[in-house]
């Protein structure tokens, strides 16, 4: 990843155009931004999806959400197995959450926050209703690792991290490492690598603009 050329490419992107996605990490604005319900799929989005597997392979996990890679829309990824040789990949556009059930905890990771990896508690199953990127209606009861990653990504659309859901004493060692990417994070932006705020506040706007309901 090139910071320089990312932030050069944003800026020279029509406002509305996609373009070339790239990760983003904490604390870039689009990580706590609750993202809007998709109301327009077009090349370009399903292009966006394309990206996203190649750079959740390519980074090794397995789930990623439209905001982490600066893209304000309701909709993540998730490929369990990791690999684009296994597993199944699935699209969740829309995605809604209901009937928590159980308490499951496990240690958990996010492409946004390297190196960060920590015990987490969620319910261990829940139902996601959701459209896959072809349109057909998702509709099932989640339990295991899926359930997770699916809950997982599905705070992202929502601005949360897991890092908000830690335990007291958890936390506080996890602030200590968002201090390290607050200091990270503004070090590029004073050095040009990285668009400033509101900037990127600007086009997350005119994203949401685009394929959003008003
Ligand atoms: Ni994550």
């Amino acid at each position: 990843m090139n910071d320089s050329s990312a932030a050069a490419s944003q800026t020279a992107d029509t406002a509305t155009t996609i373009g070339q996605l790239e990760l983003v990490e904490f604390p870039h604005p689009a990580l706590r931004r609750v993202s809007r319900a998709v109301v327009r799929i077009d090349e370009e989005l399903r292009d966006a999806v394309r990206q996203m597997f190649e750079i959740m392979y390519a980074e090794q996990g397995v789930g990623l959400a439209a905001n982490q890679v600066a893209l304000p829309y309701r909709l993540f990824i998730v490929n369990t197995e990791g690999r684009p040789d296994a597993g199944e990949e699935l699209v969740f556009i829309n995605p809604q959450l209901s009937k928590p059930r159980g308490t499951a905890v496990q240690e958990e990771g996010c492409l946004s926050l390297p190196g960060v990896r920590m015990d987490v508690r969620r319910p261990a199953r829940v139902r996601v209703k959701a459209y896959s990127l072809s349109g057909e209606v998702i509709d099932a009861d989640l339990d295991g690792f899926l359930a997770r990653v699916v809950q997982h990504e599905f705070d992202h659309i929502e601005g949360r991290l897991f890092t908000d859901r830690l335990s007291e004493a958890s936390a506080m060692e996890a602030s200590r490492a968002l201090d390290g990417f607050r200091e990270i994070f503004a070090g590029k932006q004073d050095r040009g690598e990285v668009l400033g705020d509101r900037e990127i506040t600007a086009r997350l706007d005119a994203l949401e603009r685009a394929r959003c309901q008003a």
